[in-house]
């Protein structure tokens, strides 16, 4: 397993982190025990959870007793709403501290590693949501704060106000990436780069399309029982011709490289220098056994260019007349 620093901060993570979404739906307590046991094994010590994911967060406290617990970095987010009442936004001063409370007490710890806003939230001002997380950093309640599916101007603006205010600021963002979804290429990567912030690659098998499942050797759209999506919107968008491309792209480097379809899939995303670690996702425990086969692994530069050709209709170009990156000059920072 590889480690990195995770952004500005003094953590040292595993390049995958132990994504725990199905805990409890269709993974049972049995499982995920199996599931967590085993990628601590295989050197993982990151683990992301969030507080809408169902029992996910009781399930991880039950099977992380203190000595494991002390091994890994743990992660949560928050979204779900304490109260029912709807006038409590959801990263507001009240449902942060409620939700940190609840988080804590299923997870059977008292220190969070890694608390993520799990999505933006117009009803509360800004200031707010920042003064509470700083506030919890400085209590030593959570020890770093990041977020994720924000935009990368709404990321920037709030690295601006943390700045300008001098609290603790974001340290990271959590995004969907992957060779079917490489939308983030447009400006988050560019920012995560400049303010040397962690991003963490969710949903990196785009929830199973690129494990090539859902398509038959000749790119024809399978119909698949049991699985996670399964719904006319997601039937459209498995027939779109980028998309049968990309995964065909996928099918053929797994075949020339000796690979699983998940493992290059990963191992694409692994090989990009400003990704900090790859959120693993699975609802059978031997979903994540194959992936840490390739941990240690790289994909040959000819496959590395017949994956970004396949996404590159998909990715944005930075403008003609000015790079993507730079643009103003950091604190502190020498011309
Ligand atoms: N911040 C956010 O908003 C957000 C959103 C999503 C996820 N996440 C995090 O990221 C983690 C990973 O996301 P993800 O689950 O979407 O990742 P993913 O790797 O893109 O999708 C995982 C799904 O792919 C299918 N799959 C995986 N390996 C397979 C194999 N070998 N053969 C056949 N199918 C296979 C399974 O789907 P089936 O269930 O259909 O079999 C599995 O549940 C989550 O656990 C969570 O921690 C965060």
């Amino acid at each position: 397993m590889q480690y990195v620093m995770f952004g500005n901060t003094g953590m040292m993570v595993s390049r995958f982190c132990l994504g725990t979404m199905m805990f409890g739906g269709k993974l049972d307590k049995e499982s995920c025990e199996r599931v967590v046991d085993e990628a601590i094994d295989c050197g993982v010590n990151f683990i992301d959870t969030a507080d809408s994911y169902g029992d996910s967060e009781e399930i991880l406290g039950q099977v992380l007793p203190p000595e494991k617990r002390e091994r890994v970095y743990l992660a949560t987010k928050v979204y779900r709403q304490h109260s029912r009442d709807k006038r409590v936004g959801r990263n507001s001063r009240v449902n942060i501290i409620n939700q940190l409370e609840r988080s804590l007490r299923l997870l059977k710890t008292d220190y969070i590693d890694l608390y993520q806003l799990h999505h933006p939230d117009d009803h509360t001002p800004l200031d707010e949501t920042i003064d509470t997380l700083n506030t919890l950093v400085q209590q030593g309640r959570i020890r770093y704060w990041g977020v994720s599916n924000h935009y990368a101007w709404q990321l920037g603006f709030m690295l601006g106000t943390c700045q300008a205010r001098h609290l603790n600021p974001p340290v990271s963002i959590q995004a969907d990436y992957s060779i079917v979804n490489p939308q983030i290429e447009r400006e988050t990567v560019a920012l995560c780069r400049r303010m040397n912030l962690a991003l963490m690659c969710y949903s990196p098998l785009g929830g199973g399309i690129l494990t090539g499942k859902y398509h038959d050797e000749k790119g024809n759209v399978k119909v698949q029982e049991n699985v996670r999506f399964e719904n006319e919107r997601w039937r459209e968008m498995l027939k779109e011709d980028e998309v049968v491309k990309i995964v065909q792209a996928n099918r053929r480097v797994a075949e020339e490289n000796d690979l699983q379809m998940n493992q290059s899939a990963v191992l694409w995303l692994k090989d990009k220098p400003y990704v900090t670690t790859i959120i693993l996702g699975g609802s059978r425990p031997e979903h994540y056994t194959r992936i840490y086969e390739v941990a240690d692994a790289e994909l040959p530069c000819e496959a590395v260019e017949k994956l970004d050709a396949a996404a590159g209709p998909r990715i944005y170009s930075p403008f003609k007349n000015q790079p993507i990156e730079g643009g103003f000059r950091l604190p502190g920072q020498a011309t």
